[in-house]
Parts: structure tokens; C-alpha cells; sequence
């Protein structure tokens, strides 16, 4: 990811409401990029947070953070898209698509006919689809175009599993794969600590019923965005974390591994559609998928998620 129209050290975020606005704050802290530009189409709000998070700049470090249009992001190495709107009390990701599908045909476009080099990264729902849309409506290499996907879903499977086991969530090695949404999979199958397998950790801590735990964490994980939604409206925090932990992979070309949403050819007898599976990410975007191993159950659950998708995508007009 080199090139004359491209600046390393520089981000953008598009929408900058509750997402948008953590997202922005997340990176002020983070020490990724110099240049941080905030696009809304209420330019106001756009402007009056990136003057807020800017204060904290004599506490972070030196960058330079503003408001601005889309001729100020052409050579960002990352464009985070979080516009449109955001799932009401009962409301499911899935239906904002029209909504979100009608605003993406305003934004992407933008991007696309400005020579874009960097990677396009997706945040706003239903991530998936919209995921596939931007895909679709700006014509870049597939590598380039990434949805934050269930990384944030994997990050709360893991916080619930290091709370289970009293253990540092950071040494739990456990995925969600599939839709970012009703329909996703955690992947019981390969899931350990530490190279232990978790059902062999979890009778270590004392916890023997795997199949009652297993149910309720999922569960828990499943259901947590519309428990956060019902009580404070919006979810932004851990997304903000999730969004940041993205950039870094990419701005640092970690070669790391992280359930992001891309397109799928072929694998798991999944074809044209985008959803998450864990993939090697780095400045280049996405290298390649890593085919995890799942049992029959996970591989028919993440069938049945992925024909989700395509139902749905195929009411788009792209
Ligand atoms: N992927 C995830 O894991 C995840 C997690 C949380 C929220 N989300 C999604 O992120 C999106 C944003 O959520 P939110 O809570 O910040 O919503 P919000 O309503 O607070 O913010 C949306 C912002 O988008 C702006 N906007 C609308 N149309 C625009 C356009 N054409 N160009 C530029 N800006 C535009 C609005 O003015 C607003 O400021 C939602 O779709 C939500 O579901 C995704």
C-alpha cells in the first residue's frame, strides 16, 4: 500500500454520530494517524466533534483533527464508514438495509471517483450487506473493501468467556463467524485457552453443564447489542475499540487474524455474498481467509447465516 495519493499517517471517518464519534476519539488516543478528517452531512456535528476530541490532543500526543469534505479524504490509508442509521429498540440489523443501502449510494461514489488507494472499511449496518454494497458501488479490488464484521461480537465471546473462567480475555482464542447479526455462529469447535481446549479449561475452573454454558453465552453475546440498545439507545464503545484495533492491523501490517467481513468464493460452499470468517489482515487489506476447521453443525449454521445474506442481497439494486 504505497502510492503517490496515499498518506500512511492519515484516517477519515465517515458519520460521525455515536460510532463515528467513539471511533474518532478511540484513534485520538491510539497514536495510528497525524491526520484524523470527520465527514457528516450535518458538517456542524462533523465540526463540533472533531474541535471536542481535538482538546484532548495535549494529553495524546501531536495530530491534527478536522472537519472536512471529500476532497480531504482521497489519500487516506483507512476511510471508516459508520453514516446512517442506527437499530431502534426491536429493530434488527438487518432492517436498516434499505435506508443504509440509499445513503452508501451517496457516499461510496464519492470515494470511487476520487482515485482511492487505501482500505475502505465498513462499520454500518447491516455490515455485512453494506459491506457487499460498497464492494459493489465503488468498483475496488475486494481486498480493499473490509467490514468490521464480527470482530466486535468475537471481542464480547471472549469477554463473557474470561468472566465464565475468571481468565484474561486476551488468552481466550475463540471466534464468532458469519452475519454480524441474528444469525452468527460461535465456533465452540476450536475454541481454547491458551492452546487448552475449552471444555478441558472449563472443568478446570469448576464449570462441567458445556452445553447450558455454551447456550447462555452465546446467547448473551447474541442479544447483548439489543440489551445495550434498550438501555441507552446506541452501542459505541466496544465498536470504537474494534474499529481501532482494525486500523492498527492494517496501519501496522500485523498479518494478524481477525473475523472481518469480505466476500467469500467457494468456501464452506459459500459464494458472492460478504460475511465474516477469520482472515489474515494486514496494509494490503484482507491476504486470505483461514479456513478454521468447524464441525457439521457450525458449517450447516454458517450455510443457513450466509443464505440470510443472500436473500437479502438480492432485493438490493446495486
Ligand atoms: N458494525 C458494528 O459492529 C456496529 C456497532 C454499532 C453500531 N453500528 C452501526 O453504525 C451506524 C451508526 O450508528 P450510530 O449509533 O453512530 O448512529 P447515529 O445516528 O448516531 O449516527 C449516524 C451519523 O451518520 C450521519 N449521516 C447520515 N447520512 C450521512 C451521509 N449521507 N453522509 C455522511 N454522514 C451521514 C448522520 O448525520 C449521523 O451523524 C449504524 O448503522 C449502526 O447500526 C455498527
Amino acid at each position: 500500500m504505497t502510492h503517490p495519493n496515499l498518506n500512511p499517517r492519515k484516517a477519515a471517518i465517515i458519520g460521525c454520530g455515536f460510532v463515528g464519534s467513539a471511533t474518532a476519539f478511540a484513534l485520538m488516543q491510539s497514536h495510528l494517524f497525524s491526520e484524523l478528517v470527520l465527514l457528516d452531512v450535518n458538517f456542524e456535528k462533523a465540526d463540533g466533534e472533531a474541535k471536542d476530541i481535538a482538546h484532548g490532543i495535549p494529553f495524546a500526543g501531536a495530530m491534527n483533527i478536522y472537519a472536512g469534505t471529500y476532497d480531504d479524504i482521497a489519500d487516506a490509508a483507512v476511510i471508516i464508514v459508520t453514516a446512517g442509521a442506527n437499530q431502534k429498540p426491536e429493530e434488527t440489523r438487518l432492517d436498516l438495509v434499505h435506508k443504509n443501502v440509499a445513503i452508501f449510494k451517496g457516499i461510496i461514489p464519492e470515494i470511487a471517483k476520487r482515485d482511492f488507494q487505501g482500505i475502505l472499511l465498513i462499520v454500518s449496518n447491516p455490515v455485512d450487506i453494506l459491506t457487499y454494497a460498497a464492494l459493489k458501488l465503488s468498483g475496488l479490488p475486494e481486498h480493499r473493501v473490509i467490514g468490521s464484521g464480527t470482530v466486535l461480537d468475537t471481542a464480547r465471546l471472549k469477554y463473557q468467556l474470561g468472566q465464565h473462567l475468571h481468565v484474561d480475555s486476551r488468552s481466550v482464542h475463540a471466534f464468532i463467524i458469519g452475519e454480524h447479526g441474528d444469525s452468527e455462529i460461535a465456533v465452540w469447535s476450536s475454541s481454547n485457552v491458551s492452546g487448552i481446549p475449552l471444555n478441558d479449561f472449563c472443568e478446570m475452573r469448576g464449570h462441567y453443564d458445556h452445553a447450558a454454558s455454551t447456550r447462555e453465552i452465546a446467547e448473551k453475546v447474541k442479544t447483548s447489542a439489543y440489551e445495550i440498545i434498550s438501555k441507552k439507545h446506541a452501542t459505541y464503545y466496544g465498536i470504537a475499540m474494534s474499529v481501532k484495533r482494525i486500523c492498527e492491523v492494517i496501519v501496522r501490517n500485523e498479518k494478524s487474524i481477525l473475523p472481518v467481513s469480505t466476500m467469500m468464493h467457494g468456501e464452506y460452499g459459500i459464494d458472492g455474498i460478504a460475511l465474516s470468517m477469520p482472515a489474515i489482515v494486514g496494509l494490503d487489506g484482507v491476504e486470505t481467509h483461514v479456513p478454521i476447521v468447524l464441525d457439521q453443525e457450525e458449517q450447516e449454521q454458517l450455510r443457513r447465516s450466509a443464505e440470510t445474506l443472500r436473500q437479502v442481497a438480492a432485493t438490493l439494486e446495486l
